[in-house]
């Protein structure tokens, strides 16, 4: 049969559907983790098209198919790729060295030769779906070679390439082995968006250092083309927590949630992937000093702890989990009473109604990572408010801290300053709150998800769209 062509194509690693095994052991559908995946599916749903990804399964050989009006091209990975180009090189080099090595970033050159196989593979799949001058937009680090061997394949392309984590310092990313190969890779792109003002300076001012290129203003020239770089922070599908947040079940849930809690407890929250850039250790291990100096009691407030597991194969996720379990357990140990802990700790993934309960319950949101792109969670926080209340406390080394005023920005290495920022937030005044929730609630309502794609989409010439 002959392959059908499109005019919009979305490349990412993952597909926005996961397939997992649930509790009776049987293979289903589920969506797919993380911040790429929630901003970028309703953007997909509404323009429609293709998205070419990994269905997250080693071995799985799901062919392509349809699904909410977007054709899903499967790119099927062996066990050995899952391990040296996922495990390996995305997620212990350059996740960790992009995230200015909050963790050791290692480097083995069979994951580097196995990523740039895996790449190209991509590569080939975007080239087969994609229309005569479609327009083709590539996400996140796992791809950073894939704009220059798509338009090796496919010149007539216009290509977007969006990096949803922060772009390091000239030194740190000098540390890559074959690091200009990476560099020409995102110089393959038209357009290359950063969430970021500094990760676009970085990145051009590599382009200087590494490749003697000329960088004049956000642009470069680069083998008879004009490449461009700019900061487009991304954001969240506003009308649909806002949605989730009206309906009374939700509402209902989350009355719910707080009176098993322990009705007039306060509750402070933290929901993130289980990873070492989002702070949670830093988080429950100052939530312990608040409880060990008095200063918060177990009757006066709780910590719930949604954790979704992540990269669970990879040592440094093994290391984490085992850590921030063992805290949790010390401080339950030492703070609790019969049948009422200080942190109550879920290492699940919740679907979003839950979570928007969730959020609408919450006293005080933690959003608390060493460092991280922007940061989606603070944005839905905001988002499900629509009462006003609530209180966010905001690490300083996130995108979202330079949109969210209205956050008590903290910066997370600082044990002493992370408790201040907790026990303010829990004991600001209604009214002072009541003002920051609004102030942050007008920059998320004005610079949704479907604001952040046609910003792109415009910079990259391809306005028409049709998007929401
Ligand atoms: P990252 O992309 O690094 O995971 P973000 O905060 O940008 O971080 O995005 C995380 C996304 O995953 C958000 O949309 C959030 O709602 C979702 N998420 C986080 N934790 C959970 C959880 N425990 N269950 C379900 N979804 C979650
Ligand atoms: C972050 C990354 C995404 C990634 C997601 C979930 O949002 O920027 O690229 O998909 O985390 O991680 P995973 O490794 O499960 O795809």
């Amino acid at each position: 049969m002959k392959q059908r062509r499109y005019g919009f194509v979305v490349v990412a690693n993952r597909l926005p559907l996961d397939r997992t095994t649930d509790e009776r052991g049987e293979q289903c559908w589920t969506r797919s983790p993380g911040g790429l995946v929630s901003a970028l599916e309703p953007i997909a749903r509404s323009a429609g098209g293709a998205w070419v990804g990994w269905t997250g399964s080693p071995d799985d050989a799901t062919e392509p198919f349809e699904a909410d009006g977007v054709y899903l091209r499967t790119v099927p990975l062996s066990g050995e790729e899952v391990d040296r180009y996922y495990e390996g090189q995305s997620n212990s080099t350059i996740w960790p060295l992009f995230h200015h090595a909050v963790e050791q970033p290692t480097h083995r050159r069979e994951w580097r030769v196995a990523y740039e196989a895996v790449n190209r593979r991509f590569a080939e799949a975007a080239a087969e779906v994609a229309d005569d001058g479609a327009t083709v937009w590539v996400h996140d680090y796992q791809l950073l070679r894939l704009p220059q061997l798509l338009r090796d394949l496919r010149p007539d392309l216009r290509i977007g390439f969006f990096l949803h984590i922060p772009f390091p310092p000239v030194e740190l990313f000098m540390q890559l082995p074959r690091r200009a190969e990476l560099l020409r890779g995102l110089l393959g792109a038209d357009l290359v968006g950063f969430q970021q003002p500094l990760a676009a300076q970085n990145f051009l001012r590599l382009t200087a250092e590494l490749l003697g290129l000329q960088p004049h203003g956000e642009q470069v020239e680069h083998q008879g083309r004009t490449v461009t770089a700019r900061a487009f922070p991304i954001s969240i599908d506003v009308s649909e927590i806002d949605q989730m947040a009206a309906d009374p079940e939700v509402q209902a849930e989350a009355r719910q949630l707080r009176r098993e809690l322990g009705g007039d407890r306060r509750l402070v929250l933290g929901v993130d992937r289980l990873d070492y850039t989002k702070g949670i250790e830093q988080r429950i291990e100052a939530y312990g000093e608040l409880l060990a100096d008095g200063t918060v009691s177990n009757d006066e407030a709780v910590l719930v702890q949604v954790a979704t597991p992540s990269r669970q194969r990879v040592a440094q996720y093994q290391q984490l989990r085992e850590r921030v379990e063992r805290e949790v357990g010390r401080i339950n140990g030492q703070f609790g009473d019969v049948g009422r802990v200080p942190v109550q700790y879920l290492f699940q993934s919740r679907s979003r109604e839950e979570l928007v309960a969730l959020y609408l319950a919450a006293d005080v949101m933690l959003v608390t990572p060493l460092r991280d792109g922007m940061n989606l969670v603070a944005k839905e926080y905001v988002a499900a408010r629509r009462d006003e209340g609530g209180a966010l406390v905001l690490s300083e080394f996130t995108g979202a801290a330079d949109e969210l005023h209205g956050a008590f920005l903290i910066n997370p290495y600082d044990v002493e300053e992370l408790k201040r920022g907790i026990s303010t937030a829990m004991r600001a005044d209604p009214e002072e709150l009541t003002g920051r929730m609004r102030r942050m609630r007008e920059q998320v309502r004005e610079h949704d998800v479907d604001h952040w794609a046609q910003a792109f989409l415009r910079a990259l010439g391809r306005p028409a769209l049709r998007t929401a």
